[in-house]
């Protein structure tokens, strides 16, 4: 598999929405990472495209909350993307406000077989990705796309995360990480040797692009 590609830059923000606007224009199925870091990136690509009539929209990982609790992933995407779009893509939501198991199944029910083109991910302090946290069962669920489990990190809340296949075999794996507390985690996870203990490390192991968009703090 290709190696990662280090995209350092004082802007990643802005580098990362212009992906998702081409993806967008190609009207591609595009997954969206939850966390705090994607938010700029998704202001800037609703004003750069505010159409995305033609994109269908899917979400990396949900908290195990109603929609409109202020720990979704969803409710990060509506505020910071959806509200300012003048044409709504197609929004598959994880029904974080279901039981966990029964939220996973009805996700992958909707996914299906759909093939998901451009997968966006934030990194956590502790290399996790989507809701995939360090040395957890879910690392090796490989016959579903999206499973259950609890929180690895705060908030402490049940997780419905896409699994390792599901990510692996996305056309491309996009990273967006920022700050100085994420160096060595992006280290651990992009420049070491491959681990559970850093699921992000997993994500070279499948056929999928990873590239990595950084500031110069993340980036060490
Ligand atoms: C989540 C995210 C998670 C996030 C990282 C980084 O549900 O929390 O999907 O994987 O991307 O924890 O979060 P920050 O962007 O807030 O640092």
């Amino acid at each position: 598999m290709p190696e990662p590609t280090f995209h350092v830059s004082d802007d990643p923000a802005g580098a990362v929405a212009a992906l998702l606007v081409a993806a967008v224009r190609r009207r591609e199925s595009i997954v969206l990472a939850g966390g705090s870091t994607p938010a700029a990136a998704y202001q800037r690509a609703s004003f750069t495209e505010p159409n995305w009539g033609r994109a269908s929209v899917w979400f990396g990982d949900e908290r195990c909350v109603p929609p409109d609790d202020e720990r979704s992933n969803y409710g990060l995407a509506r505020r910071t993307l959806f509200d300012r779009l003048a044409r709504l893509p197609e929004v598959h939501r994880i029904r974080g406000e279901l039981p966990p198991a029964e939220a996973a199944d009805a996700y992958e029910a909707e996914l299906g077989q759909t093939a998901l083109d451009l997968v966006l991910l934030g990194l956590g302090p502790d290399c996790h990705v989507a809701s995939l946290f360090p040395g957890t069962p879910q690392l090796a669920v490989l016959d579903r796309r999206v499973t259950s489990g609890p929180p690895g990190l705060d908030p402490r809340v049940d997780r419905i995360t896409l699994t390792l296949p599901a990510l692996t075999a996305a056309g491309s794996i996009v990273v967006l990480v920022t700050g100085a507390s994420k160096a060595a985690a992006v280290e651990r996870a992009f420049r070491a040797e491959p681990g559970e203990d850093a699921p992000a490390s997993l994500l070279r192991a499948g056929p999928a692009p990873v590239a990595l968009y950084l500031d110069p703090a993340a980036a060490g």
